[in-house]
């Protein structure tokens, strides 16, 4: 909704309330001013003075309303928030990301870290498409490997057919990653829509992602600054059930954690002579290995026995187990496996609200940011 829609209805509101403030009142001024008829100026200055008052009060309502409302503006974030304006939306994105499976079966996990990567820069504002400025936020080191741009495009160039103007990139992405956990098997969840898109894209913005040689403090704190626990990062970097990494992210887990040519000890010795035969040294740095080497295109639970286990692919999820609260969280999904205790939360059904957390991260609403025409164009 633009400001030249929202002015109307902020006026016929104050109106409104004034008129439901006057009347409220209006017994009040009468009896002050019978109860105090001693003379006619008396009177006449009485009730200019209660004009006064009430004219001030007016323009103080009208204030609050207008904060009230703009504010209320500024966060609606909400499910089913094309239901009127696109009734559509949610089965056109879904359609885009079934058929980009089945033409790339990567597309799954590809699509889901393009929501995070997103989110984590400038907020979920569809900046990470953003392709058209000299220095584009995409196409930093911490975004290396990423993809999905044709796909979010495909969905958006027919949602503009549909409803021209009404879809910001921004939720496609977010309702893509929801359908992409659903295509490869894990657990659905509500998206909230309602997020416009950025204007800014800048390389030097995506310094802060989190890289995998961090360490796990390093890891806490990059997901702390955006208000995220210890097990959000657990149950967020989970993600990596599915997908790949290219071999460019294992050098220095396999042949030099230390400095002194040695592997990273967390890695369980059976698993050392597969990974580093995968990704030899000094080999081709694009070759693409499992995260979760038993089901790379399942989104089940088994990232978090391979932590536990020392079959953490890359660095970063092996760190989960280094710290005593994020060792908590990933034993505590492997107890619920084990006693099947169906009244605990599972590993799909937390992975789902952590999702929604994710989504509302720094999100521009209301008035704020734009319904950009093209995925990767701002004009
Ligand atoms: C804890 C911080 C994280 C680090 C350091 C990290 C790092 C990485 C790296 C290095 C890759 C391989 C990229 C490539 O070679 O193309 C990767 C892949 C992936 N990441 Fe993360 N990630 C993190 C958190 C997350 C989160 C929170 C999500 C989603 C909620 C996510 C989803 C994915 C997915 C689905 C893939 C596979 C992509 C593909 O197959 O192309 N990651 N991540």
């Amino acid at each position: 909704m633009t400001f030249d829609k929202i002015y109307p209805v902020l006026l016929f509101k104050a109106i409104l309330f004034y008129l439901l403030w006057t009347i409220l009142l209006f017994p009040t001024h009468l009896f002050i001013i019978i109860s105090d008829s001693s003379t006619m100026f008396s009177n006449i200055t009485t009730t200019m003075a209660l004009f006064n008052k009430d004219a001030k009060s007016f323009i103080k309502l009208i204030s609050i309303i207008c904060f009230l409302e703009i504010s209320a503006l500024n966060g609606q974030l909400r499910v089913g928030f094309y239901s009127e304006s696109c009734h559509n939306v949610e089965s056109i994105v879904s359609s885009m990301v079934k058929e980009a499976s089945q033409r790339e079966p990567r597309m799954p996990a590809i699509l889901l870290r393009l929501h995070f990567h997103d989110c984590f820069v400038q907020g979920c504002d569809g900046s990470i498409l953003i392709d058209n400025v000299k220095e584009a936020e995409r196409n930093a080191f911490g975004h290396e490997g990423l993809g999905g741009f044709a796909e979010i495009q495909t969905a958006k160039t027919q949602l503009e057919v549909q409803c021209p103007g009404v879809v910001s990139c921004a939720d496609i992405v977010a309702l893509a990653a929801r359908d992409a956990v659903v295509m490869a098997g894990g657990e659905s969840y509500e998206v909230e829509t309602g997020r416009r898109d950025g204007r800014v894209s800048d390389l030097s913005f995506a310094s802060k992602m989190p890289d995998v040689d961090d360490s796990i403090e390093v890891l806490k704190e990059k997901f702390k600054t955006k208000g995220f626990t210890e097990k959000d990062l657990v149950i967020l970097s989970g993600a990596h059930t599915i997908g790949t990494t290219a071999c460019f992210f294992m050098p220095k887990r396999l042949y030099n954690f230390t400095g002194k040519s040695d592997a990273d000890p967390s890695i369980n010795p059976k698993f050392l002579p597969e990974l580093r035969s995968k990704c030899p040294k000094n080999g081709d740095v694009n070759v693409r290995i499992s995260l979760d080497n038993l089901s790379e295109r399942k989104f089940d639970d088994q990232i978090m026995h391979n932590i536990k286990n020392g079959f953490a692919v890359i660095a970063s999820d092996a760190r989960l187990y280094d710290d005593n609260i994020t060792r908590a969280v990933v034993d505590s999904y492997l107890e619920i496996t084990e006693k099947s205790n169906p009244n605990s939360s599972s590993f799909g059904n937390d992975f789902g609200l952590a999702m929604v957390k994710l989504g509302r991260l720094e999100v521009k609403t209301g008035l704020l940011g734009e319904i950009r025409k093209v995925g990767d164009h701002i004009v």
